[in-house]
């Protein structure tokens, strides 16, 4: 199966949308997304059983906040009919940079975008560290300039059941951990994001345990698929999609996809990730995208692709099967959620 790519530089500037066409389509659209957004809100919030429910629930339960107004953003390269491998359409800008999950600072996705466009995303260090020959502290300039910028459309499909096509920026992870040597004991990858209460306020909720942390086996970290994103829609990240650096992992749950980064750890043994620690009957360290595996409280047979109402069947590793289905070879993936 091909993975849509290319590089930024690829894009010949003619099948990129003339601003002033884009800027009327926007006037319509943002009317039409926050209808779709807070329909989407209500269809994937989970069913919670209150008497039953788990703290996780409760808490999402008890934080959300209504929805607010998009914020202002840059203007997005938009190239029209541009889909997937599938196939399916890009997710709009404005739903992607609008409806989101980033837990430092709110629980409610229609709220993100406002709270978090003040966050400061400058000065910004990533430390490449633990098990490996060259440790190192980079500028978040010299990862944009060390390494070729590609284009990669890829599939996000967040473990509440919605979903989202979208074009990143960014580099393979591969390329950075080559640099970094890994040294034989390394076995695992640990990504953390930064611990910022003054800025986050969702990191003063003694609920977690901050910062946010999530983890990689090392071939999976290996893998061409898995990218380091520092941009979509053509420009540089906003703080609500996790500037000015994220993992991207599309064929696991999004959870996995951890934000603002400032430390990368070759580890040798497995790490514990925010989720797990907070609840680990209900996310687990491989969380792949599973149609037959369904999270404790919800089916994850079927998800909402947002911006387009209907329903659509989850399709194993989330569509990506012929790329990283060796890498489970023989494991059992209900036991290994
Ligand atoms: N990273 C951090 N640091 N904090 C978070 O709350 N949420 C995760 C993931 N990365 C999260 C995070 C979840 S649950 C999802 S679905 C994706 O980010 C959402 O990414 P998006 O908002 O860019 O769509």
């Amino acid at each position: 199966m091909l993975i849509k790519k290319r590089s930024h530089t690829d894009i010949p500037s003619s099948e990129i949308t003339p601003e002033h066409i884009y800027l009327s389509r926007r006037a319509f659209m943002t009317g039409a997304a926050a209808v779709a957004g807070a329909a989407a809100l209500a269809a994937c919030a989970p069913k919670t059983d209150l008497s039953g429910a788990s703290s996780v629930a409760q808490l999402q339960e008890a934080t959300a906040e209504p929805g607010t107004t998009p914020v202002a953003s840059p203007t997005p390269v938009v190239i029209p009919g541009q889909t997937d491998e599938l196939g399916d359409p890009l997710t709009s800008f404005e739903d992607v940079t609008n409806y989101n999950n980033f837990y430092e600072f709110t629980t409610s996705k229609e709220a993100v975008a406002a709270k978090a466009q003040d966050f400061p995303i400058a000065p910004w260090h990533v430390a490449v560290t633990g098990l490996v020959r060259n440790p190192g502290s980079y500028a978040i300039e010299s990862l944009r300039t060390k390494y070729d910028q590609e284009e990669r459309i890829y599939r996000l499909r967040c473990v509440e059941g919605w979903s989202m096509v979208i074009p990143w920026l960014g580099f393979p992870l591969a390329a950075l951990l080559a640099e970094a040597e890994p040294t034989a004991d390394a076995q695992y990858v640990r990504f953390e994001t930064i611990h910022d209460p003054a800025n986050m306020p969702g990191q003063n909720s003694p609920f977690f345990r901050w910062p946010y942390v999530e983890g990689l086996r090392l071939d999976e970290a290996m893998n061409d698929l898995t990218l380091m994103a520092t941009g979509l829609y053509g420009k540089e990240l906003l703080p609500q999609n996790g500037a000015p650096l994220r993992l991207v992992v599309p064929w696991k749950y999004g959870f996995k996809s951890i934000k603002s980064i400032v430390k990368i750890e070759l580890v040798s043994e497995m790490p514990e990730s925010l989720w797990m620690a907070a609840a680990s009957n209900e996310y687990g360290f491989y969380a792949n995208v599973n149609p037959e595996v369904d999270h404790p409280r919800w089916s994850q047979a079927s998800e909402r692709r947002i911006g387009d109402g209907g329903r659509r069947p989850t399709l194993l590793f989330n569509g990506y099967e012929e790329q990283v289905a060796a890498l489970y070879a023989g494991m059992d993936l209900a036991a290994n959620f």
